[in-house]
């Protein structure tokens, strides 16, 4: 239940004074009925409203206002767009109960709504932040913070209710089209990047969602896939995350997963969206589908019924984005008494705390002008932060030369991708390109080269453009390929410019994954940029830096070691070139750590051979056989080499650990870090632990804290402590249906990557834990 003095929310002109007290008449009738009474509860308040509703405004408030295009109902609040052009959707307006039409627009990477209306002269950008994954290679929680911050101010200046956002699926695989807005293959990093978004967003009073509830983990039909996964991996790997977010930062909302899960939509199971969520973990909020998640028109392609009885009794209140058939099937459901009253009081009870949590509710004065400007910096900022370099021989960077040329190679210099496409997409003002950027810093970027990209690019982007009209809605990104510069122009610049860079793009989106040849791999015509350019340097004692403006992992370990500097600047947001130039003007000492790992080769992927599933030409089910084994819990058990490990990041300074302390009793963990280099830099600490493994089995290494340093001037040490708690001991054992710390022998090590350990210390558990019981759940 939630409590009334929870909820914050900022009162409209008051309209009845009674005992010196105002209250707002939402139904307009003189009187104070008791749901307009804000001195009581919530929850009564909330009674005497569903008191009040028909039965067809019940199964209307049940679903969505429909979304234009789709033969959707039609949004209340006006025009064929809504109050919001480019928003998601909303929920049902009874203008008769003073009940507001409630909007939810995308996404992670910042707000998604159309720039530009009819019949006004006013634009409505919003800022496109760095993706996901390059927001959590900043390690820095603090910082997520802030971003999500100011998020949420654009989603409240544009008269939105709540972000769907963040998305905090786990990276099972490279290949999964959405990794860019996900954050980590690992489940702490994932929950609390999560909930730092969540905490930052909610504090102006709007709300998120935090999507996609579970396991969403491939594009590849992902509307009807299912997915055979047992509960220590749920559990472990797919669920903990959510749990995490929820526990620290309680989102308004869940919005669940389009995928089956051992047989069932996620959107209509109760072991996921009641015993765990909310009885086991204590989620106060509503839980929505993903858009015509587990609708039974897609189901009907399996051959399946309408489910949408079976989803609001699961526990799924609000079906999105709403369409006439799911009304009909809740007004029978409620006639022919199998949707209960129980359920439908239930779903609505928690679909209208949101409501009247809600800024539409307060009648908030939107502005439609958020602080754009104060925005780009913190964008800027964020962006640098979650930067990796890769590699950097000889010091090479940061480059200060100012007065030679530079030259750019690669199509994705002249033309960089701030983020991925879908939902995750937003529609920003402008995007800095790393050339643009480079010159913005005072650099001289060499003009003979830009003379003859500018062009290609445009044209490339002209002719692609085509091709997405004609693909339509599901078009997805496709790599521009690299124009031709052949041999002698690029040895001809190698004698006359001083540096060179070249730029490997990759973009992906919502609805298509990732290939592993031209997508993973480098295609031939980049191979033979790197090859070209770094032969031709090298010849004239030049370097090359090598920037990868990518959103998910790429191969690297054959090319690699041609390069001298390799910084990875994900796809860092709208300000991306002037990222990328404070990095290598060293204005910002690089500090971002990598949140998943870069295998040696794509088919060493735990979850490679059994990706996408079976049959292979049209998959229907797929079996997560490698288990809790993802990421680096594989490739540290298996002692199998990686190219890069998870959390490998280097820094334009070096840090020294000492002195770790582990408090056995407390469970806290205390280090000290200084920096032993020349200039100024934070540095990511890492706390994994090896468990004793008696009954189950378990991976060698598994990350159970983190923290970043403030900025450490040479010479500057900083104690870091970093608190663990009992679960964080324990496993889960299926065969006791409970998280449980096995007896014998931890090791806590603190290392700057998974791999590279430089502190432990061992402590014992004499008798078993049983941290905690939970429900059986996940059976099929
Ligand atoms: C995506 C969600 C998104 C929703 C609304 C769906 O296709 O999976 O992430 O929030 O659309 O745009």
């Amino acid at each position: 239940m939630v409590a009334f003095a929870a909820i914050s929310w900022k009162p409209a002109p008051p309209i009845i004074t009674i005992d010196g007290y105002t209250f707002r008449d939402l139904n307009g009738n003189g009187k104070l009925d008791r749901y307009e009474d804000e001195r009581l509860s919530m929850d009564d308040r909330i009674d005497d409203l569903i008191s009040k509703m028909t039965d067809d405004e019940k199964a209307s408030m049940l679903i969505g206002t429909g979304m234009p295009g789709f033969n959707g109902l039609t949004p209340v609040a006006g025009a064929i767009e809504g109050k919001v052009p480019g928003a998601a959707g909303g929920t049902y307006a009874i203008p008769r109960l003073g009940i507001p039409e409630v909007v939810v627009a995308d996404g992670p990477a910042g707000l998604r709504i159309k720039p530009i209306r009819k019949d006004t002269k006013e634009t409505f950008y919003c800022t496109a932040f760095p993706v996901g994954t390059s927001l959590a290679s900043t390690w820095n929680t603090h910082l997520l913070q802030e971003v999500g911050k100011a998020m949420g101010q654009e989603v409240k200046e544009y008269g939105v209710d709540a972000l769907l956002a963040p998305a905090l699926n786990i990276m099972r695989n490279p290949l999964c089209g959405r990794n860019f807005e996900y954050y980590s293959e690992d489940p702490l990093i994932a929950g609390k990047m999560a909930a730092a978004i969540v905490n930052g967003v909610q504090s102006n009073g709007v709300g998120t969602s935090i999507k996609h509830y579970a396991a969403n983990n491939q594009e590849t039909n992902r509307l009807s896939i299912n997915e055979h996964i047992d509960e220590r991996t749920m559990r472990e790997i797919y669920l903990r995350g959510f749990e995490i977010a929820v526990k620290e930062s309680q989102p308004w909302t869940v919005m669940s997963s389009y995928n089956l899960i051992n047989g069932t939509y996620t959107s209509a199971r109760k072991d996921l969206l009641t015993d765990i969520l909310r009885d086991e973990w204590g989620f106060k909020g509503m839980v929505m589908t993903d858009w015509f998640g587990g609708y039974a028109g897609f189901a009907a392609i399996k051959g399946g019924t309408s489910n949408v009885v079976q989803q609001l009794t699961a526990g799924n209140d609000l079906l999105m984005p709403g369409l006439p058939a799911q009304k009909q099937a809740i007004l029978e459901g409620m006639k022919n008494g199998s949707l209960t009253k129980d359920v439908v009081n239930t779903d609505l009870r928690r679909i209208l705390t949101f409501v009247l949590r809600s800024p539409a509710m307060a009648k908030y004065a939107y502005s439609n002008k958020p602080d754009l400007k104060a925005h780009a910096a913190i964008t800027r900022q964020a962006a640098a932060e979650g930067m990796v370099l890769l590699k950097n021989d000889q010091q090479l960077l940061p480059y200060t030369d100012k007065t030679k040329e530079i030259a750019a190679f690669g199509v994705t210099s002249y033309n960089f991708i701030a983020g991925g496409t879908g939902s995750g997409d937003v529609n920003e003002a402008y995007t800095v390109s790393l050339i643009e950027g480079l010159s913005n810093a005072g650099y001289k970027v060499e003009q003979e080269l830009k003379k003859l990209y500018v062009p290609f690019v445009k044209n490339a982007t002209y002719q692609d453009s085509l091709r997405k009209v004609k693909e339509g809605l599901l078009a997805l990104p496709e790599r521009m390929k690299e124009m031709n510069v052949d041999k002698a122009l690029i040895e001809k610049k190698a004698g006359s410019t001083a540096l060179a860079i070249i730029t490997i793009g990759r973009n992906s989106g919502e609805g298509g994954d990732r290939k592993v040849a031209e997508d993973f791999n480098l295609a031939a015509d980049e191979v033979a940029l790197i090859e070209n350019v770094t032969t031709a340097f090298h010849a004239k004692g030049k370097k090359v830096v090598v920037i990868l403006n990518i959103g998910g992992v790429i191969e690297t370990a054959s090319w690699k070691d041609q390069p001298d500097a390799i910084l990875l600047s994900w796809q860092p947001g709208q300000e991306g070139g002037n990222s990328v130039a404070d990095i290598f003007s060293g204005k910002v000492n690089p500090s971002g750590r990598l949140t998943m790992t870069f295998p040696m080769k794509y088919e060493e992927t735990p979850s490679a051979k059994n990706w996408l599933g079976t049959p292979a030409e049209n998959p229907t089910d797929v079996t997560y056989e490698e288990g809790i084994y993802v990421g680096y819990r594989y490739f540290n058990t298996k002692h199998i080499p990686v190219s890069y490990p998870f959390g490998f990041g280097g820094s334009y300074t070096s840090f020294a650990y000492s002195d770790l302390k582990v408090d056995k009793n407390k469970l806290s963990v205390t280090v000290t870090v200084k920096n032993t280099g020349k200039v100024a830099g934070k540095e990511v600490v890492q706390v994994y632990l090896s468990a004793p493994h008696n009954s189950i089995d378990k991976p060698s290494e598994e990350l159970k804290a983190f923290a970043k340093t403030k900025i450490l001037k040479p010479g500057e040490s900083e104690v870091v402590t970093l608190q663990l708690q009992k679960r964080d001991l324990a496993s889960f054992i299926e065969a006791q249906q409970a998280w449980v710390a096995e007896p014998g022998k931890y090791t806590v090590k603190v290392g700057r990557s998974s791999q590279d350990m430089l502190q432990q210390a061992d402590f014992t558990v004499d008798d078993a834990l049983i941290v905690e019981k939970v429900h059986k759940a996940f059976e099929k």
